[in-house]
């Protein structure tokens, strides 16, 4: 799948936006580089996937191939859609790999000062016209923007989790991204199924500004006795007909995702109501990050989760 795009007459620029995305690097195979990862491929794209280890890359790829033939199997892709799709996903071992990408996806961890490594280390492997865009929860996209060489062609697209299963992703311009960019970018976003919302260049964009302070207020409930980490689930789940309750919900993202988003809220809006509550920074101290490593408000090592308080 191509993108094309019909630019408007700008004058001849070293960072002229590229007419058409062919390949796409993707820098983290957590578990939103690898749903990202997914998409693209099935869309069509070629995929560079880079990781800190090789080994992560591979689970990411088995991951992406299990969700795949699972998506066949429900009907909602083809059969004869998995292979192809996953022959298009590489391992980029360095950033070496991404100098025929024309759009580049950072989906690292949610920590400002590895994305800042990753940007400054990434632009001299780059070609001229590709593209960056980071898939940050929370973190100012221009000033992100400002540790690149090219802060015209770089953009926040925030895909939601799980990504194949999500319908929307959130674009953000940051205050020097130039329009055939945006425009680029939301043909992408489109030819992958998704439906865009644009959020300005706010602590936390839309959806994690409201979802994140609900979730840390179900850990101010949980700290302060209210109520169990079941009953707190339970109550929004039945009593607000949320799908997963936020304690869960706070697990599937991963804990040390949501303390660094409230951190950048409490410090981006130096707001209090914002402050991180101390029982979530004492999981993340502890290594309880959800999911991800099996414990968190529950404990995933068994048949079933089990609350942990
Ligand atoms: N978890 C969510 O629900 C969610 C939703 C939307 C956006 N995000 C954002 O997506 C990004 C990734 O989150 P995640 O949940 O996938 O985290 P994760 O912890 O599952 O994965 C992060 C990955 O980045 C890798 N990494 C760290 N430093 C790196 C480097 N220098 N080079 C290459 N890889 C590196 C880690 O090894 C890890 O595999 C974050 O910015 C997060 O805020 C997360």
């Amino acid at each position: 799948m191509n993108v094309a795009v019909k630019s408007a007459d700008k004058p001849k620029g070293e960072h002229k936006t590229p007419q058409v995305i062919k390949k796409v690097g993707v820098i983290g195979a957590g578990q939103m580089g690898t749903g990202i990862a997914h998409v693209i491929a099935l869309g069509g794209y070629s995929v560079a996937l880079n990781d800190l280890k090789k080994e992560k890359v591979d689970e990411s790829v088995h991951t992406i191939e299990r969700f795949m033939r699972r998506q066949a199997e429900k009907g909602l892709i083809a059969e004869d859609e998995v292979k192809p799709a996953l022959k298009r996903i590489s391992y980029a071992p360095t950033f070496d790999a991404f100098s025929d990408c024309d759009l580049v996806i950072e989906a690292a961890t949610e920590d400002e000062g590895i994305k800042r490594k990753i940007f400054t280390e990434i632009c001299p492997k780059l070609k001229d016209r590709a593209l960056l865009a980071t898939n940050t929860s929370s973190i100012s996209i221009t000033r992100l923007a400002a540790t690149t060489d090219r802060p015209e062609h770089f953009i926040g697209m925030h895909f939601m989790n799980p990504v194949p299963l999500m319908e929307l992703v959130e674009l953000i311009r940051g205050i020097a991204t130039d329009d055939d960019m945006f425009a680029v970018t939301r043909k992408f976003v489109e030819s992958l199924n998704k439906t865009v919302a644009v959020s300005e260049d706010f602590p936390a964009f839309i959806v994690n500004r409201i979802l994140l302070p609900m979730i840390n207020e179900a850990v101010y409930t949980l700290y302060e006795g209210v109520g169990t980490v079941e009953a707190i689930d339970k109550a929004m789940r039945l009593g607000a007909h949320h799908p997963m309750g936020p304690l869960e919900l706070a697990d599937f993202i991963g804990l040390d995702t949501c303390l660094s988003v409230m951190q950048v809220l409490y410090e981006g809006l130096s707001d209090s109501k914002y402050r991180p509550c101390p029982l979530l920074v004492k999981y993340v101290e502890a290594g309880w990050l959800g999911r991800k490593t099996q414990r968190g408000f529950y404990d995933y090592r068994g048949d079933k989760p089990i609350p942990t308080r």
